[in-house]
């Protein structure tokens, strides 16, 4: 039984587990459990670790102000070590960044600075080069985890080491996300050459592309949170990488679902990119080996993204019936949206729209549209002072109906006069359509 004296002494000793619902043709596949970290993640690790060595050489004084330019996790992990020991703490986040990590690291008290997730390195409003200046401004201690030698140290003395006796010393390859590039470069310099070093990389991002041509390629984007990268970032020693696996953003997440479903354990989703492609490996091995990866982080962050099948949906992740006209635009077909019944309390509507975070719902009469509820209903209900009220009282029974053969400027015309658009398909509701729904559509067309 492990007993700490304060939670930085939870930090690592993490647990190693065997998994087998994934086809590895014989091999041994193992997860280190980094989520049980106390912060949640893999980069409690370096938090602790590039703190320690920066009040160890005097950059950081007691009470001083820590600044980092985080994705989210090492924001987390330096928050935690921050308020165990006084410091104060900034963090500089690109918007692409999940709700639930901004939240996380708020309510442990730093200041979070959000910034543009569409600009690269050397663009003021990059995450790292907006970090720096705000450092250079006010003499805060800039962690630069992308440069911080502790970084990959952290690996070098606690990941790795812990892996080895974990597996006995029996290990053939170990498969890492790149993120900083602290973990595959701590893993390359503890781990003696018969143990593999293998990347896996996000569909968009350039590191895979560079293990494979030398040349680092034009970025993309993707979705999964905390790896893959535009650059290659001065910490990351890619030397020792033979193998490099491309794992794009729908086979990501249909491996953590399947992870969670199978084996129970709820991982983020870059953990999907990581196990898909030690999956991959494994099946390419001339021989089953014992092949180690990681959840670097829960999944408990991403329960409204990638776990919930609408998200997917909206993303154009998982695969649907695709009919070429104005079906294709509704994001909640018929069986799957959230309704009301006239005879129910407006108190009953008002509880629905907020539990799934809609602005709208269809009326339905045992399966009939009979009308819409929306925001502006609630809130003439809200300003009478009258939730007991049936939705009949209130809904909006002027409906524009629209055949699945209308053109998406017919659909535009009946939201710009602040309708929703109802599809109709020969009689029966199909699905309404909301300004987001248009907006997701068009964008996945774009992408
Ligand atoms: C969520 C998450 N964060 C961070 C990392 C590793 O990042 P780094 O390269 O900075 O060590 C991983 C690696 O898989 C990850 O999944």
């Amino acid at each position: 039984m492990i007993v700490a004296d304060g939670l930085i002494g939870l930090i690592g000793k993490t647990p190693l587990v065997r998994v087998s619902c994934f086809d590895t043709a014989g091999s041994e596949l193992w997860l280190k459990l980094e989520s049980h970290n106390p912060g949640g993640s893999i980069k409690d690790r370096i938090g602790l670790s590039m703190i320690g060595a920066a009040e160890a050489d005097g950059r950081l004084k007691p009470g001083g102000h820590i600044i980092e330019a985080t994705a989210g996790n090492t924001g987390l992990g330096l928050a935690l070590v921050s308020a165990l020991r006084g410091y104060k703490l900034t963090l500089v986040v690109p918007d692409k960044m999940s709700q639930e990590k901004v939240t996380h690291l708020k309510a442990l008290g730093a200041e979070v600075i959000w910034t543009r997730s569409d600009v690269g390195k050397g663009h003021p409003a990059y995450y790292q080069d907006m970090a720096q200046r705000i450092a250079s401004e006010t003499g805060a201690f800039y962690v630069n985890q992308f440069e911080n030698p502790a970084n990959p140290a952290a690996h070098e003395r606690t990941t790795a080491p812990e892996i080895w006796e974990q597996t006995a010393h029996k290990l053939d390859a170990v498969v890492c996300g790149v993120g900083s590039g602290g973990t595959i470069t701590g893993m390359s310099r503890f781990f003696p050459p018969s143990v593999d070093i293998v990347l896996a990389d996000p569909k968009g991002s350039v590191l895979a592309g560079y293990v494979e041509t030398g040349v680092v390629g034009e970025a993309g984007s993707w979705l999964v949170e905390g790896i893959g990268e535009d650059f290659v970032p001065p910490i990351c020693d890619l030397s020792r990488v033979k193998h490099a696996y491309t794992i794009d953003d729908a086979e990501a997440f249909a491996t953590v679902r399947t992870l969670l479903a199978k084996e129970g354990i709820l991982a983020g989703t870059s953990s999907g990119v990581l196990i898909a492609a030690a999956v991959k490996y494994c099946r390419e091995r001339t021989a089953p080996g014992r092949v180690v990866t990681f959840v670097c982080d829960s999944g408990a962050k991403y329960l409204s993204k990638a776990y919930r099948d609408e998200w997917l949906a909206d993303q154009g992740l998982i695969p649907r019936q695709q009919f070429g006209d104005l079906r294709d635009v509704v994001a909640r077909r018929a069986g799957q949206l959230v309704e009301v019944s006239p005879e129910d309390a407006l108190r009953v509507a008002y509880a629905r729209m907020r539990l799934h975070d809609v602005s709208q719902m269809p009326v339905l009469d045992r399966g009939a549209l009979v009308g819409i509820i929306d925001e502006s209903d609630l809130l003439v209900a809200a300003l009478a002072g009258d939730f007991g009220k049936p939705v009949r009282d209130v809904m909006s029974t002027k409906l524009e109906t629209l055949a699945p053969s209308a053109s998406v400027a017919e659909l535009v015309a009946v939201l710009d006069r602040g309708l929703v658009g109802v599809v109709m398909d020969k009689g029966a509701l199909f699905g309404i359509v909301t300004r987001i729904d248009l907006v997701n559509y068009l964008r996945r067309r774009i992408a």
